[in-house]
């Protein structure tokens, strides 16, 4: 920001009036900051998005040009998607702007070189509202934590997710269920692919990765499971092993290779775990670090209001004049490391089958040809022979060898539905265990 700029205040023009961009216009309404001026708003169809509660002489525009040839001193970023987001940020940047945005995709599939550019531009670019919306990990990650060495980032980053999950728990209803009751709560958009299949918290993982790991991954190499072939009993037979079951997004440095391996997938995490604490359309990240173990972050990871408060923080750290430098949040340059999908843990297998004598004999002998030790056998009475469903947990094998074996295990004709496989999260190691 200019020494002209300081004393008239930063000035502010936001790209996007929708949930978020009227949010961040509200607070800016408000005289709580009387160091960030708005000045304009662009947005599509203008006319229909003025509102009275704004101070009269902000400009109110269609083109985006007007915001970049205009002398504000920050751009906000607000539309969301890759494109024209993506090519507007560019052309602030080039401007001689600083921005802030909200925008994962972007971040997630181009920060790295946005970054370089505002670098080389001597501009802020600053995201923290694109990781888990109010939570300041961004900040915690680049600030708080930085003097350990974390060799672990894992989430509950997907609010729409965990209402799903935690419904289906406590109301013992049905995915279809419990999503309907999402959408009709404005929890869950029309199209729920983006949370549920896992996109959404994959961009949101390779942006952590970034910033806590310092390392670049293509965000569509790191695999990705639906939360939508969970069923409401998996919920009685995860309490009955002390879990529950949460989307969670991890991602690990492997200590022999210095790889990543990394997943958005359900899975069985403790119920005292931070993790299996996180209910409702609430989010958490948990980081844990060589010195200083396991450190976990929480509170609303979306919603208009949460997410302009991490908007408003960024424009508050231009405004008071951090140097741009020590904002270099992203690694930049050089090529994206490979994502390792291997991985070993204890294993979760719900089936749904026509009961008849055998079937355990019959997995159990694939279990033994495939080197997996059976830990379990679990079933709730009272269910019907025609579809019961029954859960067998497994000692810890490689997602390798669990492959291989469903895919015998699916030859069987005794499937009602396709079984069900997830993994069981312990609690992480203690820092001390770790150093050992
Ligand atoms: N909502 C949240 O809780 C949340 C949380 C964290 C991060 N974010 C991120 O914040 C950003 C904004 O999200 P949002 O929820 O505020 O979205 P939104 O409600 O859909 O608002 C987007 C606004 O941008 C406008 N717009 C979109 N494309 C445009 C274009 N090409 N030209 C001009 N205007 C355009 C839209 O106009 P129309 O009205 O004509 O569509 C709308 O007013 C996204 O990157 C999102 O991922 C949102």
């Amino acid at each position: 920001m200019s020494e002209s700029a300081g004393q008239r205040g930063c000035t502010v023009g936001i790209a996007g009036f929708g949930t978020v961009g009227q949010a961040v216009a509200r607070i800016l309404s408000t005289d709580t900051h009387p160091g960030l001026r708005l000045t304009h708003v662009c947005n599509r169809n203008i006319a229909r998005k003025k509102a009275d509660w704004v101070a009269p002489d902000v400009v109110w525009t269609e083109s985006f040009d007007d915001l970049v040839d205009s002398p504000v001193d920050v751009v906000v970023e607000l539309i969301g998607g890759l494109s024209p987001a993506r090519e507007w940020i560019e052309r602030a940047l080039m401007a001689g702007k600083s921005v802030v945005t909200a925008n994962k995709q972007v971040i997630a599939h181009a920060g790295a070189q946005l970054m370089t550019q505002a670098g080389q531009q001597g501009r802020h670019l600053l995201f923290e509202a694109a990781v888990a919306g109010g939570i300041p990990i961004v900040r915690a990650l680049r600030e708080g934590v930085c003097g350990d060495r974390l060799y672990r980032i894992q989430g509950v980053l997907n609010g729409t997710c965990n209402y799903i999950l935690t419904e289906m728990e406590h109301e013992q209803v049905s995915f279809a269920e419990a999503l309907a009751d999402a959408q009709r709560l404005g929890y869950a958009e029309a199209d729920p692919t983006a949370d549920v299949d896992g996109f959404d918290a994959q961009a949101k993982l390779a942006i952590l990765i970034a910033v806590g790991l310092g390392r670049i991954v293509r965000v569509e190499d790191i695999p990705l499971r639906s939360i939508s072939s969970i069923a409401a009993v998996d919920f009685l037979y995860a309490k009955r092993l002390g879990c529950v079951i949460r989307q969670v997004a991890r991602a690990e440095l492997m200590p022999d290779t210095g790889g990543i391996r990394a997943s958005v997938r359900p899975a069985l995490v403790p119920e005292t775990s931070a993790l299996g604490r996180v209910g409702g359309s609430q989010n958490i990240v948990v980081v844990d670090g060589t010195f200083g173990g396991e450190t976990a972050f929480s509170g609303f990871g979306a919603g208009g209001e949460p997410t302009a408060v991490a908007v408003v923080s960024d424009l508050l750290g231009i405004a008071r004049g951090t140097p741009v430098t020590r904002e270099a949040a992203l690694p930049m340059g050089g090529e994206p490391q490979p994502v390792t999908r291997e991985f070993k843990a204890p294993h979760y297998l719900r089936f749904m089958i026509v009961d008849r004598p055998g079937v355990i004999a019959a997995l159990g002998d694939v279990f033994a040809r495939h080197g997996i030790n059976v830990d379990a056998v679990l079933q709730e009475p009272g269910w019907s022979k025609a579809e019961l469903p029954f859960v067998m947990t497994l000692e810890a094998c490689s997602s390798t060898a669990m492959t291989a074996a469903l895919r015998a295990i699916d030859e069987f004709d005794f499937h009602v539905r396709p079984p069900l496989w997830l993994p069981m999260l312990a609690n992480g190691a203690t820092a001390r265990e770790r150093r050992a």
